[in-house]
């Protein structure tokens, strides 16, 4: 397949607006995949994305499509299809816009996915930027047109407004009932362009993801840009300058399907003896190590933007912890993972997200895929401080922050973000409400149409790591979309707020608050803690707490508790029941100082903003 027969195009679309069903359609209808082939969807793999019917890992798949307009082309192969089409899927959800722009840098086209009834959502425009400032050519489909409250003209209506596109060109489709999807692969061919790169120029190939199979090591998916790959060649990182062999090279079809061959304007995978995922370092350049070459534009980079401290649930389960966080950081890569140690909770490990759902997807896969059992510290934004000695720090763990580190802080940033609110205008009161207790700043309100307003807000990222979009999508019935930009630090005024118990400080319970918000903040989280943790053998004080100064204080009263209280007469069999229920019942508590904390106490933290 010469450059041009060859099409490279991703989907793009709001979270459910159908684009991994329509994905699958397209994989249908070229054969690629069986009809009705048992899962719901063959481009959302992982248990989790099944689970919460949103895409985490891109996958990448090729189809071959005879092209009904250029049938003549075809001679000697008369029934050979005549065109190769490789679908980069992306994810959807905000969290992982450096995935789409991953993607995205592989392919010259996308489709855009709006549903038919919903419209223009915030990650809409989201996505549509980011395809429009990579000068890739938009093919806007109109989806779920099957639906009663399906309303295409509207839809073409706001693309027209909103970015400029032709509504003529819009493709309406039912990715549900199939109608207008004939359309879809021919106008990916006639309106997206053939891969640029040139076949006799030295090769230059983008590594796009990577994931670890226990079998064949470190699969990497890769786009040749320039020249071509052959098994056997030995290529370079233009990163890490490291070479390795191809020992297996081929198409994603849509399992792997070796082919020997990768040439020019191709997406596909090779296997080169890369010991873990943390070598393939996505954005990287590879080229045959022979020779060298200017890389390749790279990617944005993975932010980290909220950290976290992971420990074993139960003391013991270190290495267990250890191995499941080893094995999956092979498949994501774009988690980062230093070891840590906590006066309260032993050893363990602080991991920085692109996100709180990326945060959230991992804890999820460690329990799930691995088994483990994970206990988390509230979540923390990388915050930088600079102290009177004229040092600056960033600082992603508050524990770290020393509570009178013996010089004084003289100013403080935080990061922010630019916030995209989409949402019907009956709800623009209670939203503008959240926003400015969130700190946030309004900097645009218009209307997209008559009864929708777009706002753009800027708020500190660490008042929409917690519970942000719940929040929004409670206010408004769900009909707020949301997305959101990294953007610049913010000088802000911050305070370390610690928990202590028993007059000793939990170093895995502090956090960094607005001063403003510190008080609320502060007895937030005794009376939290006050309801989780049960009564002892003695008193227990629970104090929140800003360096020296107390801000809120609970008590709990001393009791012995008595399982067996319940027990009336002698059955054996129950109080040893009882007996084991209550060892079980210890084991999943951590022991503070005195004070056995149960896990759910640490979970409930993490909800106070
Ligand atoms: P993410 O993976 O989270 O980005 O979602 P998505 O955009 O891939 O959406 P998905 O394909 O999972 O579809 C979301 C829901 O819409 C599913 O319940 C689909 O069955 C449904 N759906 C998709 N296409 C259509 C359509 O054309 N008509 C109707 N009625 N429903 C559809």
């Amino acid at each position: 397949y010469p450059p041009e027969r060859i099409r490279n195009f991703s989907i793009i679309a709001h979270v459910d607006h159908g684009k991994s069903t329509l994905a699958d359609r397209l994989l249908e209808l070229t054969g690629t995949i069986k009809k009705g082939h048992g899962q719901p969807q063959y481009l959302d793999k992982l248990q989790v994305e099944r689970e919460r019917g949103i895409t985490v890992k891109a996958q990448t798949a090729t189809m071959f499509f005879r092209h009904k307009f250029q049938q003549h082309e075809a001679t000697e192969k008369e029934n050979a299809p005549n065109f190769l089409l490789n679908l980069i899927d992306t994810p959807g959800h905000v969290d992982f816009s450096y995935e789409v722009s991953r993607s995205l840098a592989a392919c010259q086209g996308v489709l855009l996915v709006v549903d038919a009834a919903q419209g223009v959502q915030a990650q809409t425009v989201a996505n549509f930027y980011l395809a429009f400032e990579s000068n890739l050519a938009i093919i806007p489909v109109i989806n779920k047109i099957d639906q009663p409250t399906a309303d295409p003209d509207r839809v073409k209506a706001q693309l027209k407004s909103l970015f400029d596109l032709d509504p003529n060109h819009a493709l309406l489709t039912s990715a549900k009932t199939g109608q207008g999807l004939e359309h879809v692969l021919p106008s990916v061919i006639d309106r997206i362009p053939a891969p640029p790169g040139k076949c006799d120029s030295p090769l230059r190939m983008l590594l796009l993801d990577s994931y670890y199979d226990e079998y064949k090591g470190v699969i990497c998916h890769v786009a040749v840009v320039d020249g071509a790959l052959c098994k056997g060649d030995k290529i370079a990182s233009s990163a890490t300058g490291h070479v390795y062999e191809v020992s297996d090279i081929g198409i994603m079809h849509p399992e792997l399907t070796p082919t020997g061959v990768l040439l020019t304007g191709q997406v596909g995978y090779i296997v080169s003896g890369m010991r873990s995922t943390a070598e393939a370092r996505v954005g990287d350049t590879l080229h045959q190590a022979k020779s060298t070459v200017l890389p390749l534009p790279g990617f944005k980079p993975a932010k980290h933007m909220v950290f976290s401290g992971l420990y074993p649930a139960d003391g013991s389960d270190f290495d267990a912890l250890n191995h499941a966080i080893e094995r999956l950081i092979c498949n994501d890569a774009s988690v980062s993972v230093t070891k840590e140690t906590s006066t309260a909770l032993g050893m363990g490990f602080r991991c920085g997200f692109l996100g709180l759902l990326h945060m959230d997807v991992f804890h999820q896969r460690l329990e799930q895929e691995y088994g483990a059992k994970v206990l988390s510290t509230i979540p923390t934004v990388p915050y930088i401080f600079e102290y009177s000695d004229g040092s600056k720090v960033k600082v992603q763990n508050p524990a770290a922050l020393a509570s009178n580190p013996g010089k004084s802080v003289t100013a403080c940033w935080e990061p922010s973000v630019i916030a995209t609110i989409i949402l019907p205008c009956e709800y623009v009161g209670p939203v503008i409400t959240l926003c400015s207790e969130r700190r946030g700043d309004q900097l645009e309100y218009s209307f997209i149409e008559s009864q929708r307003v777009l706002m753009k807000y800027q708020l500190p990222l660490r008042e929409i790591v917690v519970d942000f979009y719940n929040e929004l999508k409670s206010i408004t019935s769900g009909y707020a979309s949301f997305d959101y930009e990294d953007a610049e630090y913010q000088k802000s005024d911050l305070v370390k707020l610690d928990i202590l118990l028993n007059g000793q400080a939990v170093d895995a319970m502090a956090t960094i608050v607005h001063n403003l918000k510190a008080q609320r903040v502060g007895r937030e989280l005794v009376d939290k803690l006050k309801k989780f943790i049960d009564r002892q053998m003695f008193e227990i004080s629970i104090q929140a707490a800003i360096g020296s100064r107390i801000i809120a204080r609970e008590t709990i009263s001393a009791m012995r508790k008595n399982v067996l209280s319940k027990c009336y007469g002698g059955d054996v069999t129950r109080k040893r029941k009882l007996l084991e229920k209550q060892k079980e019942g210890k084991k999943r508590m951590k022991r503070v100082g005195s004070v056995d904390i149960p896990q759910e106490a640490f979970h409930e933290l993490l909800k106070v903003s």
